[in-house]
């Protein structure tokens, strides 16, 4: 029999795009989402690309009660759990309105979890837990930094969150995975990521700005120590990181795992700079992204890229798409929204 994943903010970036890995690797899945900033829109391309009619339950992970039904209604047998805020500069300005969201509806999905009896969880962490390491790449070994940010924070104790409740409660298994930086669109150019207002993030930046939605782009900063000045990362194609989560949810449920809390980096290996990013974008794409140098952005790391070893070794899972094609994908997924 087909098993059957939950995926909370699957109407989101990330979450929509792993519903597509999902159901193509052959799960059934349920989207819960309560679309606080995501569009349904994202359902129904998910729905478009797969043929599939998922199921869309518009609900909020806070809300204890409504997971409880949702459990009693589908035999669920693992949940990826992307339903979170992710804007820096906002968990500064807002700290209660993050840890609330991202940390109360963690805790209110693994209880309901536990009265469902649902063993097998993805959390959606990030490399943000490192902060700015001694040594790069990052091992799932590098130490832990003090979070720079309220949101940072919440990753961090919702993996440790988990790691408790995984050791505490008989049966649970848990997996973290801790994204770099996911970038691009699905090549059907039918979902992708959807900012609302200024993007925070650089690569729907030069999406806007190529299309003429900003006017310029700004770069923080050009004087870090690094090859050309501007800071570096590790630009993962957001397909890729989709079928990381298809093979976490694979090794669970298979009883795979070497501890029922293990924790994974899921990034390319190799460091891109701001402007090597920019430059690539505008040669990939035939386009111009008019930019302008400015100061550094306050909290930004100058540099971080993955060791991406045990993903590989353990998961067999590795990034496949070059960052040409990922960044043709992004331009594909922001002209489509023109029309
Ligand atoms: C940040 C968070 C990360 C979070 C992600 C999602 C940190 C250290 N990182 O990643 O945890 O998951 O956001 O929101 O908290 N840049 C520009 N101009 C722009 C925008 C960005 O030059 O207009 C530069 C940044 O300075 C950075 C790079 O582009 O060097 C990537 O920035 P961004 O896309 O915002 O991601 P991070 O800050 O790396």
């Amino acid at each position: 029999m087909k098993k059957c994943v939950l995926v909370t903010g699957g109407a989101g970036y990330i979450g929509s795009h792993t519903a597509v890995e999902l159901i193509e690797a052959g799960y059934d899945v349920v989207i819960a989402d309560n679309l606080s900033n995501s569009e349904f829109e994202a359902v129904e391309g998910v729905r478009r690309i797969t043929g599939v009619e998922v199921p869309f339950e518009k609900i909020d992970c806070n809300d204890g009660t409504a997971l409880d039904d949702l459990f009693a209604r589908y035999t669920i047998d693992a949940v990826i759990h992307f339903a979170a805020f992710k804007a820096v500069g906002e968990s500064v300005a807002e700290p209660l309105k993050y840890y609330s969201n991202n940390v109360g509806s963690f805790v209110t999905l693994l209880a309901a979890m536990r009265t469902a009896g649902v063993a097998n969880v993805v959390f959606s962490s990030s490399a943000t837990v490192y902060g700015q390491p001694e040594t790069l790449p990052a091992t799932e070994q590098t130490p832990r930094q003090p979070a720079t940010s309220p949101y940072g924070a919440t990753k961090q104790i919702c993996e440790d969150i988990l790691r408790d409740s995984v050791a505490a409660y008989d049966g649970l298994r848990g997996i973290a995975l801790r994204y770099f930086n996911p970038i691009g669109a699905h090549p059907s150019a039918l979902i992708g990521e959807l900012p609302r207002g200024v993007p925070a993030n650089i690569v729907p930046f030069i999406t806007q700005t190529a299309v003429g939605i900003r006017s310029e782009l700004s770069i923080f900063g050009d004087d870090y120590s690094t090859p050309d000045g501007t800071a570096l990362r590790d630009y993962i194609n957001v397909v890729d990181l989709a079928r990381a989560h298809v093979v976490a949810v694979g090794r669970m449920l298979a009883g795979g795992q070497r501890t029922s809390y293990e924790v994974f980096n899921i990034g390319t290996g190799r460091p891109v700079s701001v402007m090597e990013l920019v430059k690539g974008f505008e040669s990939v794409n035939g386009v111009k992204v008019p930019y302008r140098i400015i100061g550094r952005r306050p909290g930004d790391v100058e540099a971080m890229w993955a060791d991406t070893t045990l993903a590989t070794t353990e998961l067999g899972w590795h990034s496949e798409r070059t960052l040409p094609e990922t960044l043709r994908s992004a331009w594909a997924w922001q002209l489509s929204l023109k029309k």
